[in-house]
């Protein structure tokens, strides 16, 4: 078989590209390893829920690894049984690195935070991209194209379900932090409506990361259904791609079909004229070095694997007074941020703590400026990748996220939580949700993501991005690939 242009993934940069080769006339093959989340399982659900994960939470897992692990101290994990599940907890050497798995990538398992950067902070990011022209065009198109949509402020400020957002609110503004709304891909009029009691809910469950049941225009609601709806693209679900070669008129790919125990059920081929890498940070970076080391394509250039950074993820959390309640009820999708960014390097999300009781707790996930940043590369006695990160290269995001609580906490006569990250454990320093980094722009590819060595290859995702973005990084790696495949539709079709 042969195809003009074979995308592999379906997260953001994935169906992106898709969606705009799609309408400039390209036939399209997508291959996704996750499954397609559109089928029911026994309980009526497609999606298991937050409080007891089932197998459909972990991808390949005996055991759940959820990112608070602690609750009062004890350990919450379960065992269960391995299954293509929806979420990622990719363990590598200091760090397990949270991806979604399935037709719609990260949308799947994340938590909707829409947000657009300041465009004062995007030289910071992204240094070689001209500015201008992402804040004019398309930070608006990936914007519009997402759904992303804003909380009625008349609602929120009234709802239970945000009382422990309005608690964050206060807490930071107390200290004289500045407090943001942030926008969501969640649909906050559907949200009014699970408050009423007149729509099934999602949010308010809460469900999020192991997926939602309604309510969130994921991936598969936007980008994903206009580009089927063009004709042009098939998806294959449950297909890996595990290696690309050159080939007489292109590439050779060779892609690997697995059962949902991860079995391999058959092993195929196809010719791809041009090949997208739009497997995420962490799923690019590995298969470029792993081919780069092989020789596959040992022409890529040495920046390949290099600029991986974790967007200075870092979680903690607060205990309160009795007087300020956080609420057994809680949204599932945070709402709003405390912007320390320019003072102290850090913008900390308030985020809910799904216990279903009362626990006098506030939690945050803070995105910070830490300038540690790590680099894959290929062991040929394992047979994988491997990444030098250490749980010591956390230190500056703790001193940066320090700057926001320990203010708060001197002014509130509060302390931190010790019992949700492990027993006597203050900083959830163990894990990222926001891999980026690892084939960076300009970097291993041009400016416009082409792969540096091989015409015909590019690299699409969150891997372009060297390791920061300043807050959520979804918006952003879905404006940088509108612009990049604009570019590539014009002159390399
Ligand atoms: P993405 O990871 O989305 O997609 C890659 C796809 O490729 C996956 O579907 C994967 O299965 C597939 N794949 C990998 N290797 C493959 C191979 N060899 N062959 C075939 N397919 C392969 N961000 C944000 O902005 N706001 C938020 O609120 C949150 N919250 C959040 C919560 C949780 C729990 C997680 C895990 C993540 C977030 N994020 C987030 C992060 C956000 O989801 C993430 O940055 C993007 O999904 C990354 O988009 P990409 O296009 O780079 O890859």
């Amino acid at each position: 078989a042969s195809v003009p242009a074979l995308v592999t993934g379906t997260g953001y940069g994935g169906a992106v590209t898709a969606l705009r080769l799609a309408q400039a006339g390209v036939s399209v093959e997508m291959v996704e390893m996750g499954r397609s989340w559109d089928t029911p399982g026994s309980d009526g659900k497609v999606f298991s829920s937050l409080l007891s994960p089932d197998h459909r939470a972990y991808w390949l897992r005996t055991r759940t690894k959820q990112p608070l692990s602690n609750f009062l101290g004890f350990p919450i994990d379960r065992n269960v049984t391995p299954y293509t599940g929806v979420l990622d907890a990719e363990e590598f050497s200091g760090i397990t690195i949270y991806q979604g798995r399935g037709v719609g990538g990260g949308s799947l398992a994340n938590g909707g935070m829409a947000v657009t950067p300041r465009q004062s902070r995007f030289s910071q990011i992204l240094p070689t991209v001209n500015a201008a022209e992402m804040y004019a065009t398309y930070y608006p198109r990936a914007n519009a194209t997402l759904g992303v949509n804003h909380v009625d402020q008349t609602w929120w400020e009234q709802s239970a379900y945000y009382k422990y957002a309005r608690v964050g609110r206060k807490h930071a503004q107390r200290s004289g932090l500045e407090f943001v709304m942030v926008p969501n891909v969640y649909d906050f009029e559907y949200m009014k409506k699970e408050q009423a009691g007149t729509a099934p809910k999602s949010a308010l469950l809460p469900e999020v990361i192991y997926g939602n049941n309604a309510g969130k225009r994921d991936l598969s609601k936007t980008y994903l259904a206009q580009a089927k709806a063009t004709g042009k693209v098939r998806i294959s679900a449950l297909h890996e791609v595990v290696d690309v070669r050159p080939a007489a008129g292109g590439y050779t790919v060779t892609i690997r079909e697995i059962n949902t125990s991860g079995q391999t059920v058959a092993t195929k081929t196809v010719t791809a004229a041009k090949v997208f890498f739009a497997a995420g940070s962490v799923g690019t970076s590995k298969l470029l070095v792993k081919l780069r080391a092989t020789g596959a394509l040992p022409g890529l250039n040495d920046e390949v694997g290099r600029g991986w950074g974790d967007n200075g993820n870092i979680m903690v959390g607060r205990a309160n007074h009795m007087w300020d309640a956080t609420g057994a009820k809680q949204s599932s999708m945070p709402t709003g941020g405390i912007d320390h960014w320019d003072v102290g390097g850090a913008f900390a999300e308030v985020a809910p703590i799904p216990a279903g009781i009362e626990t006098y707790a506030s939690l945050y996930l803070a995105i910070t400026k830490n300038p540690n940043r790590a680099r894959f590369t290929y062991n040929a006695a394992t047979g994988r990748v491997d990444l030098d990160w250490t749980t010591a290269m956390k230190q500056p995001a703790i001193t940066m996220a320090k700057s926001i609580f320990d203010k708060i906490n001197k002014k509130e006569g509060t302390i931190y939580r010790t019992d949700l990250f492990g027993p006597a454990k203050t900083w959830g320093d163990t894990f990222t949700y926001h891999p980026l980094g690892g084939a960076v722009l300009d970097k291993a590819t041009d400016n416009h993501g082409r792969l540096k060595g091989y015409a015909g290859l590019y690299v699409m995702d969150g891997s372009l991005i060297p390791g920061n973005t300043t807050v959520n990084p979804f918006v952003t790696i879905t404006a940088l690939a509108e612009r990049n495949i604009e570019r590539i539709v014009a002159t390399d079709f």
